[in-house]
């Protein structure tokens, strides 16, 4: 079964909270938070005051992803915002078991997002502490960017240290330039959650774009 999260970074901010709403009503799984510092990416987005005002707008689980340097000074913080599963960079951690863990210790399951040019051997020694790992398709810091193709020989890579270690219930999600074509590859490749921005919030038919994804 896959899931699909939409990513609000695509979404009209100034309706943040409707856009969720329909999200919601097209059929989407989870709600994707792009967290952005404009120190580990060349963006800035908002912080957990923000996630904390949308967060009535639905009741489906808000994925947060943190695209900042120093993610342990705010985990807490998006905790209590409402943030239902957080994924922290490997780039972004010195301590990265420490900071895997202050996730979990918080309740939540930790994720951990690799960029294009990172090797899957970081998370090697973190497979029984991982809920989920994110791999980069495209290089983080923007919506509407091409899907890089080699991710998914990078994605079948990381299903297979999975399996190997017995860790088949961990995600594996992907996030940039996932589309109608494009969510065919990774799917085949063995991601199961679905980040899309562009391909969800350009179309006037979300159900249907969101139909398409899950296929
Ligand atoms: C990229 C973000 C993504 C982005 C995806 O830095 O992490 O979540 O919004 O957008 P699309 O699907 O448009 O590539
Ligand atoms: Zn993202």
């Amino acid at each position: 079964m896959t899931i699909i999260a939409p990513s609000i970074l695509s979404a009209d901010f100034a309706r943040l909270a409707d856009d969720i709403r329909d999200v919601d009503k097209s059929g989407a799984d989870w709600i994707h938070v792009d967290i952005m510092d404009g120190h580990f990416v060349p963006n800035i987005t908002f912080g957990p005051l923000v996630v904390d005002a949308v967060r009535s707008a639905t009741k489906l689980p808000f994925d947060v992803h943190l695209m900042i340097e120093q993610p342990e000074r705010y985990i807490a913080d998006f905790a209590r915002s409402g943030a239902d599963r957080i994924t922290i960079h490997a780039e972004a951690c010195v301590h990265l078991h420490r900071v895997v863990h202050m996730v979990k210790e918080l309740g939540l399951p930790a994720g951990v997002a690799l960029n294009p040019s990172t090797p899957i051997q970081v998370i090697e020694h973190l497979l029984d502490d991982l809920d989920l790992v994110l791999c980069m398709t495209v290089n983080p810091g923007f919506g509407g960017q091409a899907y890089i193709p080699h991710s998914a020989a990078k994605i079948r890579q990381i299903r297979q240290m999975l399996n190997e270690r017995g860790r088949t219930e961990v995600h594996i999600e992907v996030d940039g330039g996932i589309n109608g074509e494009t969510a065919k590859l990774v799917k085949e490749a063995g991601a199961d959650v679905l980040v899309a921005g562009n391909a969800i919030f350009s179309r006037a038919d979300r159900t249907a774009a969101i139909a398409e994804l899950r296929g």
